[in-house]
């Protein structure tokens, strides 16, 4: 298998510089269509008589309509964002949580999952952590865990530390029975597994552009289902999406056009043409090339990872079961000096990974090639005790 040709070609990405990239949970590369793209948008604003008026308005529709493709949802439920913090926020100042309600997360969850609802705290809202007793968190878990305070869920899909994926639809037929809104981070998931929004349990799904999307840096999105839309205690009008038609000329509405649509609550500025437009490019590659078919490639240099470790004494932290695991792939050994030792030499090698939590993390994708993972696992098995 080693040898078999890998059927996406790796050199829609890049140059690397003679590096190789396995740290896509930080930060996805740029593909090279998305940079030229990104370029054009340069020359545009160089020259600003290029940049036709009806862009302001073409560009947001067509990243929210390739958005929509991609997670299974129609394009008018697709809010355009700056982060998965944005939508979470959004949920935070707009679900009318009060005294007394209660948001559950999960201990372990990255932070951009557990800060937004710390606004609540002093409006009396409890916001509580529970500890997985096993991992992947259970279903049945969450609904010893739910009380009847409880009014949102809120985890990771794929955990950043652990590299372990929850079962959404299990866990959002448990919020569904007791009334939870269940809001899902996808940030460390989209873009590597297939989305359909309808099918995996969730009320809301967050996440950003910039991991496995491969977008820019500050990029990111949200859907919500259009019943929880219409609960939102907090509105915006930001012009763009007030205006009729695709005419900048100022024509003010006496009241607010679309209070029912997802646009409403795009961040503002969403003709963001340096970083939609490279992300748009990139979704579109993405898309292109399916994201089952990348999901596939993927989880086989995964399993070329945890292969590689069975016999040595490195511990595998992320399930090894596909169905539990991700894409962030966790490694992990008694001895630290192992540990550091193992994240130099791959350095050294022009291998970047991630350090987590004194772990290694490896998180390949569609650009890495199963030789890649082959060369980085000779590399740290090099460098572990027999
Ligand atoms: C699970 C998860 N959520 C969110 C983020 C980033 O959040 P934001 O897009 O708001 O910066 C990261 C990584 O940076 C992450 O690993």
């Amino acid at each position: 298998m080693l040898n078999a040709p890998s059927a996406i070609d790796p050199g829609l990405f890049g140059p690397f510089n003679g590096r190789t990239w396995l740290n896509a949970a930080h930060q996805g590369p740029l593909p090279r269509a998305a940079a030229e793209m990104a370029h054009e948008m340069v020359a545009q604003k160089q020259a600003p008589a290029t940049l036709p008026d009806e862009s302001f308005f073409e560009l947001p529709a067509r990243l929210r309509a390739s958005l929509g493709r991609l997670i299974g949802a129609p394009a008018d439920e697709v809010i355009l964002a700056n982060s998965t913090s944005y939508g979470l926020d959004l949920l935070a100042h707009g679900l009318d949580l009060k005294a007394g309600d209660e948001v559950l997360l999960v201990d372990g969850d990255f932070p951009a999952t557990i800060t937004p609802w710390l606004i609540l705290g002093p409006l009396g809202v409890r916001v509580r952590r529970l500890t997985p007793e096993r991992r992947p968190l259970s279903a049945e878990q969450v609904a010893r865990q739910i009380t009847p305070a409880t009014r949102v869920l809120c985890c990771s899909w794929a955990f950043s530390f652990t590299g372990e994926t929850i079962d959404t639809a299990a866990i959002g037929q448990v919020c569904r029975q007791r009334q939870v809104t269940f809001v899902l981070n996808g940030s460390q998931a989209v873009g590597a597994q297939p989305v359909d929004v309808s099918a995996m349990g969730m009320d809301a799904l967050v996440s950003c552009g910039f991991k496995w999307l491969c977008g820019p840096y500050a990029t990111g999105f949200c859907w919500l289902t259009p019943k929880l839309r219409e609960r939102q205690a907090y509105r915006q009008a930001y012009w763009l999406t007030q205006m009729h038609g695709t005419d900048l000329s100022v024509e003010i509405p006496d009241s607010i056009r679309n209070h029912q649509h997802a646009e409403q609550y795009d961040v503002f500025c969403t003709a963001n043409f340096l970083n939609f437009a490279p992300w748009l490019a990139s979704i579109e590659l993405l898309l292109g090339i399916g994201i089952g078919h990348i999901a596939a490639h993927d989880q086989r240099l995964v399993q070329q990872i945890i292969d590689a470790i069975q016999g040595t004494s490195w511990r595998l932290v992320s399930p090894a079961r596909p169905d539990e695991r991700s894409t962030p792939v966790l490694l992990e050994h008694d001895d630290q000096a192992v540990t550091q030792a193992t994240a130099h030499a791959l350095a050294k090698q022009g291998i970047d990974i991630a350090q987590r939590a004194g772990r290694l993390r490896f998180a390949p994708h569609l650009y890495n090639t199963p030789a890649e993972i082959e060369n980085a696992m000779e590399i740290v098995i090099a460098q572990t005790p027999a």
